[in-house]
Parts: structure tokens; sequence; C-alpha cells
């Protein structure tokens, strides 16, 4: 994290309606890679390092502070009623910070943003400094309307005639402002406007009309792209996907396939991994060296450690780990289980709340049992344990170093090292019997 910037304070706005997302869920919250838009936001923000961050929301909107405050402190301001972009930050005017010179003010639903456009206008020395951007279908983007190099001002979509809608450059919303003059801008704002709302976008006119220095900043079409519909996070998914492949590519991971991979935004891959198509990573996923993903499988809140072989059509989730030169196999579902070195789990099992030393072998169709419907309990697999396949485990249970579960065996005691336990019901060899069969009818 970079030394806090004492004169720069980030506000952020989070309180419209969001109606064109037709959800009960407040729109900032919902998912994009794994975390939710704000919380996106938030994490470009923070590279900023600014002394404060205040988010705007409504007042019934708890969840998104509660959201806000698990990943950081920040303040927060209250917006009463949705009356637009140039209203929320009035609400946060009287909250920021005495030695703030820059105020950067950011949207909850522009969620590709990135550190280094928001560095452009943080240090940019103009008294207003844009984020503009030409997107290839622009859509209800504002227009920003140049003089030459110099932004005179933003018509909004709605308020824009046929000859402003085919202005190309739009404005991607995140803005910079000197402090000092940000409150008298605001409150020139009227709301004579097709929406009736306090438009943010109208303080450039405002600044323009009395000298104030503008500027626009240009960014790529990812990084202003907002999202207003499920349509755009769709697109937003994709765009964000786009960047988390080229960024594990880029970091010595192969992909045969990579428009089929899909990543959160916090995996976290060492170099030489090779993954196969159609693989889904959730949040918490970290890889070491040289791991092989086959195709199909489905990993969260993983750590999966050097030269382990994963899937095809394996799950791995809550909080499990992998140890070095493991190997999971097809139909194989792993819940918060802890595995050794070397440990085979080749084919079709379960093994949920277990911990496994190394060089277990878990022979095919093996399940613990680590629900009784009331409560979970635990598996404790020591080393060189050999379950012979179709054993059955009933949790709580531990199985000596070096024992050995006959095949089809169901073990509700614990087992001593060393031993070999087995339950199977006796062969019984009929000779001489042969299948009944029909007699052919003519
Ligand atoms: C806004 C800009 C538009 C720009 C686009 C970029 C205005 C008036 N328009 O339009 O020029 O091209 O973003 O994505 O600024 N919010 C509040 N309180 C409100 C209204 C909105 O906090 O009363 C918040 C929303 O939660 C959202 C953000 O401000 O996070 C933007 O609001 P939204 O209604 O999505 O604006 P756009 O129509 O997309
Ligand atoms: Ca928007």
């Amino acid at each position: 994290m970079n030394k806090t910037d004492k004169a720069l304070t980030i506000i952020i706005l989070a309180a419209g309606a969001g109606s064109r997302m037709y959800s009960s869920r407040p729109k900032v919250l919902h998912m994009l890679a794994g975390r939710s838009l704000l919380a996106h936001v938030i994490a470009a923000a923070q590279s900023c390092a600014p002394q404060q961050i205040i988010l705007v929301t409504a007042p019934a909107q708890d969840t998104v502070r509660d959201a806000a405050d698990r990943y950081i402190q920040l303040d927060h301001a209250f917006q009463e009623h949705p009356r637009g972009t140039g209203d929320a930050v009035m609400a946060a005017c009287p909250q920021i910070a005495k030695t703030t010179r820059r105020v950067l003010i950011l949207f909850g639903d522009t969620p590709l943003i990135t550190p280094s456009t928001l560095s452009g206008l943080v240090n940019d020395t103009a008294d207003i400094s844009l984020l503009g951007f030409t997107p290839p279908e622009p859509s209800f983007y504002g227009r920003i309307i140049m003089d030459g190099d110099t932004p005179t001002h933003i018509i909004e979509h709605a308020d824009a005639s046929d000859a402003d809608r085919s202005l190309s450059l739009c404005n991607g919303g995140a803005m910079a402002v000197r402090a000092d003059l940000l409150p008298a801008l605001l409150a020139e704002l009227v709301d004579n406007n097709e929406a009736g709302e306090l438009y943010l976008t109208d303080i450039v006119a405002r600044a323009h009309a009395v000298g104030c220095t503008a500027r626009v900043i240009v960014g790529d079409c990812v990084d202003a792209q907002g999202v207003n519909s499920r349509a755009d996070l769709a697109m937003a998914e994709t765009l964000m996907q786009e960047r988390l492949r080229v960024r594990a590519l880029e970091q010595g991971v192969s992909m045969q396939a990579p428009e089929t991979v899909y990543l959160s935004y916090d995996t976290a891959f060492g170099c030489d991994i090779y993954i196969e198509p159609h693989v889904v990573f959730g949040c918490g996923v970290t890889i070491a060296d040289n791991v092989l993903v086959r195709a199909f499988s489905h990993i969260e809140h993983t750590a999966i450690a050097v030269r382990a072989r994963i899937g095809p059509f394996a799950r791995l989730r809550g909080n499990s780990a992998i140890g070095a030169d493991s190997r999971i196999g097809n139909f194989v579902e792993l819940k918060a289980a802890q595995l050794g070195t070397r440990v085979k789990i080749n084919h079709l099992s379960y093994i949920g709340d277990a911990t496994l030393g190394d060089s277990v072998n878990i022979g095919a169709g093996t399940i613990t049992c680590n629900y009784d419907g009331v409560a979970k309990y635990q598996t404790q697999i020591e080393d060189g344990v050999f379950v012979g396949s179709n054993s059955v485990l009933i949790a709580p249970i531990t199985i000596g170093a070096d024992a050995y579960l006959g095949s089809g065996t169901v073990v509700s005691k614990n087992v001593p090292a060393k031993s070999l336990a087995l339950t199977r019901a006796p062969l019984r060899l009929l000779a001489n019997w042969a299948r009944r069969t029909k007699t052919p009818k003519d």
C-alpha cells in the first residue's frame, strides 16, 4: 500500500435506486468475479491510498454499509432521497477532511475502473479532471462537449439532442475536483432536466463559466463500463474475466481454451500451471507451481500445493488443502479436507471434514459420513493408510497410520495403526446354478 495521501478524499456514490436491475438486492452488491461491484470500486479507491473514503448510501441500505465495513473502515454519508449524483456528493461534503485538496468522486456501479486510471485523475493539475471514454455502444452515457481540448459541459443522454447523441466521447463518471471549489460548484446545481435530478455532471458547465480549468483524461472503454442493467453486468463479467485471464497467462499459467476458464478476482497462481478447458475458480483459490487442473473442475476456497493433479470433474471447496504431489481424480468432492503429500483420491469419492496424512490412498467410491443430520464430525486418516474401494467411514473416526481397510468396509470404530479392518458379508458360491431363462415362444 502506498503512503497515505493526506490531500486526497474519495467519495463513492452508491445511494441510487438501481431500478434498471429489477432486483431486491442493491445494485452495487451484485457480484462480479467473486466480489461485489462495490468491493471492486473500494479496492481501486484503496490503491490511491486516500486519507479518507466516504461512502454515500440511502438510509435503508444497511446491507451495503455492512458489506463495505467488512472490507475497510470508511466514513458513511447518507442521502435521504435519490435526487441525483450531485445531491449525493452534497451529502458527503460536510464530512470531507480539512486537509483535503482534491476530491475524487467514483460511482459504485463502475467496477472495472483501474488504479492507473484513478491515479491519472488524482495527479492531474486541472481544477476538474473528468474520465472520458469512447465506448463502442455509447447508449445511455452522458456526452462530454468539448471546445478544442477543453470540456465545457456534459449533456446527459436523456436531455441530449440527436446531434449530441451522435458524439462519441462519453462521461465515464469518475471525476477529480479541487476540494475548495467543490461545495460552491454543487451549490449552483438545479434540477430543471429530464430526470428532475441534481446532476453532478452539471458542475462542469458551472466550472467553465467561472473560469476554472478542466481536462478530460481519456481511459480505455473497459475501465469506465458502468453497470445499470443485468445485460451490463454480464458484459462487465465478460470484460473482467478477460482481464483476469490475461493476467494469469502473463504470470506463467497455460490455458488450452482461456475463454472457457472462469476466475475470481483473488485467484492466485504460481507458475508453470496448466489448466484444461471449462474450469471454474471460485473465491479463495491458491495454486502453487507445476499443478495440472484438468477439464470441468470446480474449485473454491482451496490451496493446492506443487505438482498436484486435479480432475477432470473434481469439486474442491470449503477450506480444503491439497498437499504436494497429490492426485485428485474424476468425480471426487472434497470439503474442508486437509490432505498431506502424495495422497491419491482418484475416483468417485466424497471426503468432507477430514484430515489425511501423507501417502494415503483412497479407493474408488469411498465416502466420509461426516453428518448425522444434526452435526458435522471429523475423520482423521493418518500417514500411509490404504482405504479399499467402496468403503464408508462414519465420523468421528480415526484410522491409524499404515492401517488397511478392505474393500466395501463400513468403519464405525477407530482403527489402530497397521491393522486390517474389514466388514464384509461372506460370499456364497452355488455350484452349477444357472440363470432361469424364458422358453422362447414360437
Ligand atoms: C452517470 C452520469 C453519466 C455517466 C455515467 C457513467 C450523472 C448525472 N450521469 O449516469 O454522465 O455517463 O454515470 O457511468 O452523473 N447515485 C446516488 N444517488 C443518486 C443517484 C445516483 O448515490 O441520487 C449513485 C448510484 O448508486 C450510482 C452512481 O451514483 O452508483 C451513478 O448513478 P446512475 O443513476 O447509475 O447514473 P447514470 O445514469 O449511469
Ligand atoms: Ca450508472
